[in-house]
């Protein structure tokens, strides 16, 4: 949907982790948006992102943006040490943050990156069953606010998005959400627009002071 939305303003080259995918984005856009690449990898390795990089090197230019919002929820007990789990969360949403901002942002000569986490980061909070999750999400905080203090002289801003509880693209309610619906006070699941309108902002001129910051997008869930 973010794909989608940007690219009524923006070229953009997203990175699909099936080639079925690969293929479906490149037949629907070919003729729309025929400048848009659409790559194929998966992003926890280093690899992927360094393709997107060479294809930068080679066609010279400059990513203005990057934005990475892969990092798929993986239940687990915080009494039982699920080990895999941690390490799996770790890999999912820590791994693929690291390789992006480092690899990218040598090749940005100014610019935006946007991460995303969940709405309870920051909330010092025990979570009883996301905790792998939730303290992957931190890493992914903390890894902004550092790369925010190292970027900022070259003009790119890193912030973070902070989503609650979303309605699927086919506007279902997602498994996790289903008992929360009491602890949002906005009284509704988030819905795509919400987010659209955070990224279009983030990635304007507007928000160039802001950076190093969590945008938690969530109704009010957590606060
Ligand atoms: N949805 C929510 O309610 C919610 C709430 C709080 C926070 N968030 C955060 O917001 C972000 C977006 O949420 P989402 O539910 O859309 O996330 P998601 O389940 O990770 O899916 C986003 C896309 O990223 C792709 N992807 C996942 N891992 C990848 C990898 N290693 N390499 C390449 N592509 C990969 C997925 O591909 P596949 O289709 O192949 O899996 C999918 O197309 C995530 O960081 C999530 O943690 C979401």
């Amino acid at each position: 949907m973010i794909f989608r939305h940007l690219q009524k303003s923006f070229i953009v080259w997203p990175i699909c982790r099936t080639l079925s995918q690969k293929r479906r984005l490149e037949e629907h856009y070919q003729h729309a948006h025929p400048e848009t690449l659409v790559f194929h990898g998966d992003l926890r390795m280093p690899a992927t992102v360094q393709k997107i990089a060479n294809m930068c090197k080679k066609k010279n230019v400059s990513p203005y943006a990057v934005i990475h919002c892969s990092g798929p929820i993986t239940y687990t007990s915080c009494s039982i040490p699920e080990w895999n789990i941690w390490e799996k969360q770790t890999e999912d949403n820590l791994a693929p943050s690291i390789h992006l901002i480092k690899t990218l942002s040598e090749r940005m000569k100014s610019g935006r990156i946007v991460m995303f986490a969940f709405s309870g980061v920051d909330t010092h909070r025990g979570f009883k069953n996301i905790s792998a999750y939730a303290a992957a999400k931190e890493s992914v905080v903390v890894l902004a606010r550092a790369a925010a203090k190292k970027l900022a002289d070259k003009g790119i801003t890193v912030n973070v998005i902070a989503p609650g509880v979303f309605l699927t693209e086919t506007g279902k309610i997602p498994a996790h959400g289903k008992t929360m619906l009491p602890s949002i006070p906005a009284n509704r699941f988030g819905t795509s627009e919400d987010i659209c309108g955070v990224v279009d902002w983030l990635l304007s001129d507007e928000s160039a002071y802001v950076t190093g910051q969590i945008i938690k997008v969530s109704g009010g869930l957590h606060i």
